[in-house]
């Protein structure tokens, strides 16, 4: 194992080992996953590559890609494309670090090993921003989708009052609600099974990502060609570029839901960056051919307020009819249901390290016979649930997004400050040209986080207070680090 070898030149060479910048000492983090009692080794690299599928392949290529191609215009593709190459740099980075410190909890854990407490706790809270609440988002996209499909095959529609929450037309997101729980549901028989039907819709959901490419190129190179077109290109200017990709970045988060399996992948060192790396590059490739058949087949003004822009596209652009918006329906359903199974199973995750770190209660962190951390699976799935019932969440995507461009910048940071601190750590992966790559990966970041607005850095900071407040009230006197505990042996029991 990777961070074994850093015991003679480990992370504890120069511990601070109490105060809030006291460092995760290296044999603590092996111990983490050698107790008999650990999350169970059980995932192979072709399910860990579904995974980061799974968890980005959703909302944004299927919903939000609309909103901004009307931001954008045919320059959406140039907008996929810088969002792509941020996201680029930190996966690499993502990829050193899971492949160095393969334990539960991904940029969480790796603060708690470089940074010190705090920063690992406030990426912790911060995490819940991009995986908890963007569960919740990409939920209440799913009810929307059910309603139209059930509409269009049967004439069903649900009574408003059951099919929204209260700004949005209604008083209760009934399918939002029905989805969180039967993949909580899911989660709590097992990773083993969860992987499996994850690895069935990704899938499916690429199958129909590329049935839209076809038929849509069919249409652009055949006949008439699309209604949409490249010119002008840049109708918004580099800003309105910008701007999309600020937005679209949502389209690419989940690549590292797959880190936060580190604990459970049977090769980590090998298996985990090949994931992330391997996962991103797929998805930008299908989300490059898919933005540009878009703006072929339809004019941008026509797809910015369509809350299905895809099946709208189609028909603009070629006339094709229901069975067409169907396919594409169908096909959200199925991505978005596994952006909310991995996702969310990255999220207990998370918080199953921080429970075991004693910042958290340690005994939401209980495992059951499978070896899963049902209490906290099933307390997040139930407070996911009702977030997607009564929420309404038109701006939830830039809050994700600012959440997770921040852990980003933190994980770049992390390589930089661990290959000053630990030049001789094992590391299953490198990044290249350190630190010129990471500070790219970081300057991106932050160059994106600067183009969201003003409110949406405002929720993000009261955010954050928020999570200071629980840590300065909680995680410092209950931090076993900081109670001076043998991190090495298992928690003894529930901190009082
Ligand atoms: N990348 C995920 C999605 O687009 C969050 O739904």
């Amino acid at each position: 194992m990777a961070i074994a070898a850093g015991r003679s030149g480990g992370v504890t060479d120069r511990p601070a080992r109490t105060g809030p910048f006291a460092t995760k000492p290296a044999e603590a983090l092996v111990a983490d996953t050698q107790h008999g009692d650990g999350l169970r080794r059980a995932v192979g690299a072709l399910s860990l590559t579904a995974m980061g599928l799974g968890a980005i392949i959703g909302t944004g290529i299927f919903v939000i890609i609309g909103e901004a191609i009307g931001i954008a215009g045919p320059a959406i593709v140039l907008s996929f494309a810088l969002a792509g190459v941020t996201c680029v740099f930190s996966a690499l980075s993502y990829s050193e670090l899971a492949s160095t410190i393969p334990v539960s909890g991904s940029a969480y854990t790796y603060s708690y090993a470089t940074l010190g407490e705090l920063v690992a706790w406030i990426i912790g809270w911060d995490l819940i921003l991009e995986y908890g609440v963007s569960v919740a988002a990409v939920a209440v996209g799913w009810g929307g989708y059910l309603q139209s499909l059930l509409d269009s095959l049967f004439g069903i529609s649900l009574p408003d009052s059951i099919a929204g929450p209260p700004g949005d037309g209604g008083t209760f997101n009934l399918p939002a609600v029905f989805l969180v729980l039967a993949v909580t549901a899911l989660l709590c028989v097992g990773v083993r099974e969860s992987a499996r039907t994850n690895a069935g819709m990704v899938l499916f959901k690429v199958g129909v990502l590329i049935f839209f490419i076809i038929i849509g190129l069919a249409t652009l190179l055949g006949g008439d060609g699309g209604k949409g077109g490249f010119s002008p290109f840049a109708e918004h200017g580099t800003s309105g570029v910008v701007d999309a990709a600020a937005l679209i970045f949502f389209a690419y988060i989940g690549f590292d839901a797959v880190s936060t399996s580190g604990e459970e992948a049977e090769k980590p060192q090998r298996d985990l960056p090949r994931a992330i790396v391997g996962s991103l590059l797929i998805a930008t490739l299908v989300y490059i051919a898919v933005s540009l058949v878009t703006v072929g087949l339809a004019p941008a003004d026509k797809l910015a307020g369509s809350e299905a822009p895809l099946a709208d596209a189609l028909e603009i652009g070629g006339g094709y009819g229901a069975w067409a918006a169907d396919i594409l329906s169908v096909g959200a359903l199925v991505a978005i249901t596994s952006v909310v199974l991995t996702v969310l199973y990255g999220q207990t995750r998370i918080m199953f390290a921080m429970t075991r770190d004693g910042l958290l209660p340690r005994a939401w962190g209980k495992l059951s016979a499978r070896r899963t951390p049902v209490r906290i699976t099933a307390a997040f799935g139930l407070g996911i649930a009702v977030l997607a019932a009564f929420v309404p969440l038109t701006e939830i995507a830039k809050l994700v997004n600012i959440g997770t461009l921040f852990a980003f910048l933190l994980v770049n940071i992390g390589v930089i400050v661990l290959r000053r601190t630990q030049p001789d750590l094992e590391r299953g992966f490198r990044v290249p040209f350190v630190p010129v790559f990471p500070l790219i990966g970081s300057a991106l970041c932050i160059y994106l986080m600067t183009k969201l607005e003003a409110e949406t850095w405002l929720r993000f900071g009261a955010w954050l207070i928020a999570g200071l407040a629980i840590y300065g009230l909680y995680g410092r006197t209950h931090s076993r680090l900081q109670r001076g505990e043998d991190l090495t042996q298992p928690a003894s029991g529930p901190a009082a």
